[in-house]
């Protein structure tokens, strides 16, 4: 299961590549209403922070003809730009364009919380599909259920569009998701320090260094 960063911090985006964890980004309306810069000039900064690696962009029409048109902007903006669409009547129709178009843009369906919605967003053409595990979680439901069933189904119907793990919350679902299956994890970056942290290592580091000290203050080479 690979990384993505779930983040329009261009701070969290350089610390997380500097980690060498992550192999791609995905944002949405509300991360990047969260960044003071300007939005084309962030996502493409994101963009070439990336290198190459997928970063998602998501449109915010809700008819088919202004999603397609807000989407071949957002595609213009860098060659790594995959496009995010939620899912829908009008979001399947403009997927389906969207990858007959000359330059094929890749999608990303996003708000997906169903085998039903991510069965349609496959077939539609997506390049990628996202479950959101954390708002099901938050209603009640089993967020984590959701993404063994789409994987098992998915490997059953031979359909190889990758399965991303979105609205993370706790590495406890990373692990999980990555058990299921999930291709990709996309976590936020206060999920990827609580998955390094554990109190044990940092007991272990602070005993480490106190034994090491003592003996250097009994004046042992
Ligand atoms: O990638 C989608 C994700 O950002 C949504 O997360 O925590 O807002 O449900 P959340």
């Amino acid at each position: 299961m690979q990384f993505f960063l779930d983040s329009a911090n261009l701070t969290e985006i350089k610390e997380s590549l500097a980690w060498g964890v992550i192999a791609g980004v995905t944002t949405n309306p509300t991360l990047l209403s969260r960044e003071d810069s300007a939005f084309e000039l962030l996502a493409r900064e994101i963009c070439t922070l990336m290198q190459g690696s997928p970063v998602s962009l998501e449109v915010l029409a809700t008819t088919t003809d202004a999603m397609v048109e807000e989407a071949l902007k957002l595609a213009a903006l860098a060659p790594n730009v995959v496009v995010k669409i939620p899912m829908g009547g009008e979001g399947l129709k403009a997927v389906s364009r969207l990858r007959r178009e000359e330059k094929r843009v890749p999608c990303n369906v996003t708000l997906i919380f169903s085998v039903s919605q991510a069965l349609l967003a496959a077939r539609a053409g997506a390049a990628y599909i996202s479950p959101f595990i954390g708002r099901l979680d938050d209603i009640g439901w089993d967020g984590v259920g959701l993404v063994e069933e789409i994987v098992a189904v998915f490997r059953r119907q031979a359909l190889d569009t990758p399965v991303i793990a979105a609205s993370i919350r706790h590495p406890v679902h990373v692990q999980r998701v990555a058990a299921a299956g999930a291709h990709i994890a996309t976590v936020p970056f206060s999920v990827l320090q609580q998955m390094a942290a554990h109190p044990l290592t940092s007991q272990g580091v602070a005993r480490f260094l106190a034994d090491w000290t003592r003996r250097q203050g009994e004046g042992r080479p």
